[in-house]
């Protein structure tokens, strides 16, 4: 009898343990018919909601369409969002949740590169894979061999404006305004800068400001005075339609140029014609013809009743090159699907084909679009 009793209360137990146990693994219940748990960190709400919005509505379209489509191995894809508020303390804090309390086999996120920044250490100390659909800082991914991004870099970004200043709109005197607030804004300019000058160009005049400030106008006033041919301004589209109506306010009629942190619908609603004539860099272009493109604009109008921004394009692509990852991994666990990213070679993704490459980057294709009569007008391609 005593002896039927103990090894009972040792196998309840053992059964306590392994429960316990499955909970603070990463990567959480491992059982074959368990949904996989994938998290998203993104800025749902904060200075760019947008970002944040349009990047889950272009990841959950892509979790329907895998799940209405069986999952991965039967298994069901769940995605646990969490809002960050636009705040890199917050970005990190839900990345430690999202790990130790949601046991999620991988992670999305962030778009702005001073959020994954923030998020990318948590992530690869606890060994679990994370995907950036579009932060485009290099140092990102130098974090660690758990990180990835699906989107081009801003040494790449940085020379695809400066060669497009120089040999596409003839510029050669360019004044810049820098977000201190913003590693990419930093870093975007200092690529910009090295191409500009090295390809003949001069920079007349640097100011900077910090992401939220509202009054813009001691720095445009200085910058008016030096009279350049375009203002290089790769901020964040809430600063920077602020800014553009502020240097039409001061009488600067030079166009403006800047990178994907444009990419906004609110950029058009708040910048007005102010922005008219102005050009930037991005992910892709809903003008594009190829079917990959249009039948995503489709699907997505179906789905949200509206044309996807990049940051959806991406978004998608993010969780698409995940769930390709996860079908071929040895199995579900975070460094087996970690192995399966790094593998990712030529996956046909909405914003171009996608190889992941020895530094965890893609090397893909940047678009330049021109502002015309407040619309978004294709103006060409650059590839890498
Ligand atoms: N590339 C930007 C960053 O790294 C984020 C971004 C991507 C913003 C795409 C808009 C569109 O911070």
């Amino acid at each position: 009898m005593v002896t039927a009793k103990k090894f009972l209360f040792a196998l309840l137990a053992a059964f306590a343990l392994t429960l316990s146990g499955c909970k603070k693994a990463p990567g959480g219940d491992q059982s074959a018919d368990a949904p996989i748990r994938v998290g998203e960190v993104g800025s749902l709400t904060g200075l760019e909601a947008t970002f944040g919005t349009s990047t889950h509505q272009g990841i959950e379209l892509a979790v329907k369409k895998i799940n209405a489509e069986g999952g991965i191995n039967g298994r069901k894809v769940d995605l646990i969002t969490l809002d960050n508020q636009g705040k890199a303390d917050e970005a990190a804090t839900a990345t430690t949740r999202l790990v130790t309390q949601d046991g999620v086999v991988a992670i999305l996120g962030e778009v702005a590169s001073s959020r994954s920044l923030a998020m990318a250490p948590i992530a690869q100390s606890y060994k679990v894979p994370m995907i950036s659909p579009s932060s485009t800082n290099p140092a990102v991914t130098q974090q660690g061999d758990h990180i990835f991004r699906v989107c081009f870099i801003d040494p790449f970004q940085g020379e695809v404006m400066a060669k497009f200043a120089l040999n596409g709109l003839k510029i050669e005197r360019v004044a810049i305004m820098t977000d201190v607030k913003n590693d990419y804004s930093i870093g975007l300019v200092e690529f910009f800068r090295k191409n500009f000058v090295e390809g003949g160009g001069k920079i007349v005049m640097e100011q900077s400001y910090s992401n939220g400030d509202t009054d813009f106008k001691a720095q445009l006033t200085s910058i008016a005075s030096h009279n350049p041919e375009a203002i290089f301004v790769p901020g964040y589209y809430g600063d920077v339609a602020l800014i553009a109506r502020q240097a039409r306010e001061v009488g600067i009629k030079a166009p403006l140029l800047g990178g994907d942190g444009w990419d906004s619908p609110k950029l058009l609603e708040i910048g007005g014609a102010s922005l008219n004539g102005s050009y930037f860099s991005s992910h892709y272009s809903p003008q594009d013809t190829s079917p990959r493109i249009q039948g995503f604009i489709k699907e997505f109008k179906d789905a949200y009743g509206l044309v996807p921004d990049g940051l959806a394009a991406t978004g998608h692509d993010a969780m698409l090159v995940l769930a390709d990852a996860m079908k071929r991994a040895k199995s579900l666990t975070p460094s087996d699907i970690r192995d399966a990213i790094a593998a990712t070679k030529d996956f046909p993704g909405v914003t171009g084909n996608i190889t992941i490459d020895e530094n965890r980057n893609a090397r893909k294709p940047a678009v330049v679009l021109k502002i015309e009569d407040q619309k978004l007008v294709y103006e060409t391609t650059i590839n890498p």
